[in-house]
């Protein structure tokens, strides 16, 4: 399905790749929704998204399923049907399997899968065999490197969910799997890293444009591990 005129509900939009995501959907031409947890994260994305005033941003944490359906009913009520999905929602914790307690451990499935598995079934009746669905997953989640156990397993979770969907929705579902995407909260992070061998956000985005409008493309787990455009660094 083309973007132009579609309804693109983007989760997670006001993290890191969330502007690089609702700008380059707008500028597509799609009606873009985004979510959101913290009222600080969506004060601060008008500084980071240019598109921040054409987004129809809505609060809802997505672990919590009552809230996901509720504001599903919101969102159909005020947009109509969404016709494609970007699950950006997430984020990166740190700690192996002896400094990873039970609570952590379910934290980080909740953080990466239950929040795409809500999200797409609150949505599932309004995909249909045009419709794309692109989730995130992680590198660490196909080669993991140690340090970083219940991220890598709810990201696996994530890459699993994906595959699954696949296959019980008339929709494609696909997913990325980046290593290092080189987004400033990673060079903070990180000072001192060869920003060289991370993945460009604009290469990321493209992907998910990609997988989103390409009706060829279907249960694609597609690791992202580096390269900047030249000169980009
Ligand atoms: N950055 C990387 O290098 C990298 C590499 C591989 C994979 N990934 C994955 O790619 C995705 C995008 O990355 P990013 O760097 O943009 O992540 P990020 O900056 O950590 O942003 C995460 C987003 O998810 C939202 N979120 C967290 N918990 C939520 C919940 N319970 N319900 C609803 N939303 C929730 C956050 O909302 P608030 O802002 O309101 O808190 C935020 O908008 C994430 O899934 C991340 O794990 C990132």
């Amino acid at each position: 399905m083309e973007l132009q005129h579609s309804t693109v509900l983007v989760t997670g939009a006001t993290g890191n790749m969330g502007p690089y995501v609702t700008d380059s959907l707008v500028d597509s031409d799609a009606d873009v929704i985004g979510t959101y947890v913290t009222e600080k994260a969506r004060d601060e994305v008008a500084t980071r998204a240019e598109h921040a005033e054409e987004i129809s941003y809505y609060q809802v944490d997505l672990t919590d399923q009552a809230a996901v359906d509720a504001v599903a009913e919101t969102i159909t009520n005020e947009h109509g049907s969404v016709d494609h999905i970007v699950g950006l929602a997430g984020g990166f914790s740190m700690g192996g399997v002896s400094d990873t307690d039970g609570d952590a451990f379910q934290a980080a499935l909740n953080r990466h899968a239950t929040t795409a598995f809500l999200t797409v079934k609150a949505f599932a009746d309004h995909l249909d065999e045009h419709s794309g669905v692109v989730l995130f997953s992680s590198d660490r989640a196909i080669d993991p490197v140690g340090g970083t156990l219940a991220y890598d397993v709810g990201k696996g979770a994530v890459r699993t969910l994906a595959e699954s969907l696949d296959v019980e929705l008339d929709a494609r579902v696909n997913a990325v799997a980046p290593l290092l995407i080189d987004v400033p909260g990673n060079r903070e992070a990180m000072p001192d890293a060869d920003f060289s061998e991370w993945t460009a956000p604009e290469a990321i985005v493209d992907e998910v444009l990609h997988l989103l409008s390409n009706e060829g493309v279907t249960g694609q787990i597609v690791q992202m591990t580096g390269g900047q455009p030249e000169g980009a660094v």
